[in-house]
């Protein structure tokens, strides 16, 4: 990837800086900020030196307008939102812009083409700059048209923020420090799977919580009552024996009304598990402290819901110690923000769905085109 402190000149040069701005929003506000404070060097960088700045993003599914995304970029930086995608408004607001200023153009979904790979629309953004910048690292595992399009007609460069992605994440699978422990949680089995099967080769140990366990548990043959689980066969019965694959030994369960602690064989018909339990909270902490590598994607409980207990003590346990930690998942990193502990880790990734198709591929679409 070319890092955008190759590009000589950048004084007057236009950028379509591409960010995944695609953030929580409650009641028409956003949520959390995260992916935007990750985005701002860039944009800092580009502005000192004298480039015209125009922010592209998608929000949600597409229909969304950016206005929220835009208010919440203001208490950072001035930008100016142009509610298009593209046409004379955005040609003629371009046209105006000064050295260093920034603006953020409608949400890229709402046009049609950019979950096409359309040539079109890739055309008419393109002419509008003379350099494209991938700083969207958790959008960089679709083909849409800003992704891996525009980087084929423009000059492109990475931003500093998916350059800290790529090493960091990295350290999981090239060389990782040993011991080495994988923290897996969640939900979605089919996006997990895969990582399940690769990092039980390259770490020393595995924990599966989250309704992942469920699955086990169940293959285990336990009772498992009413938790979530996902019935189709991924093939954990080839895993399951696995050394370094680690379970839970006792799991929160809600029974009736009430919140019950117990061990993995003591679960009821018609409870729901909802939390790894407090023996296996030890387990973890004693795992952390062995080890000089930590990485961990998904919730290991149902955090929504009362199952919260588990991921927030584990967090606070790697927080306070000393092993290289690298973290990442939409929901993993939503109860990070949540309590303030950001800066307590080596590294947060951006990510969901991109940082699990990174830690099992290595590369992303939007990634391979940048080389
Ligand atoms: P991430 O976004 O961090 O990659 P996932 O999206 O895979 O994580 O999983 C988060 C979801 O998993 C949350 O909605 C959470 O409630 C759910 N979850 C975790 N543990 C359980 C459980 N025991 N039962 C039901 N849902 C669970
Ligand atoms: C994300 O939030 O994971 C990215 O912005 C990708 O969004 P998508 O799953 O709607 O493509
Ligand atoms: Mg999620």
């Amino acid at each position: 990837m070319r890092s955008i402190k190759q590009i000589k000149n950048l004084k007057g040069q236009v950028v379509l800086l591409r960010v995944d701005f695609n953030v929580p929003l409650k009641n028409g506000k956003v949520e959390d900020n995260f992916r935007i404070i990750k985005a701002l060097p860039t944009i800092k960088f580009l502005q000192k030196r004298g480039a015209k700045i125009i922010l592209i993003t998608h929000l949600g599914k597409g229909g969304d307008t950016l206005l929220p995304v835009a208010k919440a970029l203001n208490k950072f930086i001035k930008a100016k939102f142009i509610p298009e995608v593209i046409g004379p408004s955005v040609k003629s607001a371009v046209s105006k812009m000064k050295n260093g200023e920034v603006i953020l153009l409608q949400n890229l979904r709402n046009n049609e083409g950019e979950q096409k790979c359309d040539k079109i629309f890739a055309t008419e953004l393109a002419k509008l700059a003379n350099i494209y910048i991938n700083e969207c690292f958790s959008v960089d595992h679709r083909e849409d048209t800003s992704i891996v399009l525009l980087p084929k007609i423009l000059p492109a460069y990475a931003g500093f923020q998916l350059e800290e992605e790529v090493e960091n994440l990295s350290h999981a699978f090239k060389n990782p420090k040993h011991p080495f422990l994988f923290i897996l949680g969640g939900a979605k089995f089919s996006t997990k799977m895969p990582l399940i099967k690769k990092y039980l080769k390259l770490a020393d140990y595995v924990f599966i919580g989250g309704a992942l366990a469920d699955d086990f548990l169940k293959a285990k043959g336990y009772e498992v009552g009413e938790s979530l689980v996902d019935n189709t066969n991924y093939g954990i019965t080839g895993i399951i024996k696995n050394k370094k694959l680690i379970l839970p030994e006792d799991v929160v369960v809600r029974s009736g009304g009430k919140l019950v602690n117990r061990k993995v064989d003591e679960v009821k018909k018609g409870e729901i598990i909802l939390d790894v339990g407090i023996e296996t909270i030890k387990k973890i902490e004693l795992l952390i402290k062995k080890s000089k590598l930590i990485l961990w994607n998904g919730p290991l409980g149902k955090y929504e819901d009362g199952g919260a207990t588990g991921t927030k003590k584990i967090l606070k346990f790697i927080a306070n110690g000393k092993a290289e930690s690298i973290i990442g998942g939409g929901d993993t990193v939503a109860i990070i923000s949540a309590m303030k502990l950001e800066n307590k880790f080596s590294f947060v990734s951006t990510g969901g769905g991109a940082t699990l198709d990174f830690l099992a591929n290595g590369t992303l679409p939007g990634i391979k085109v940048l080389g």
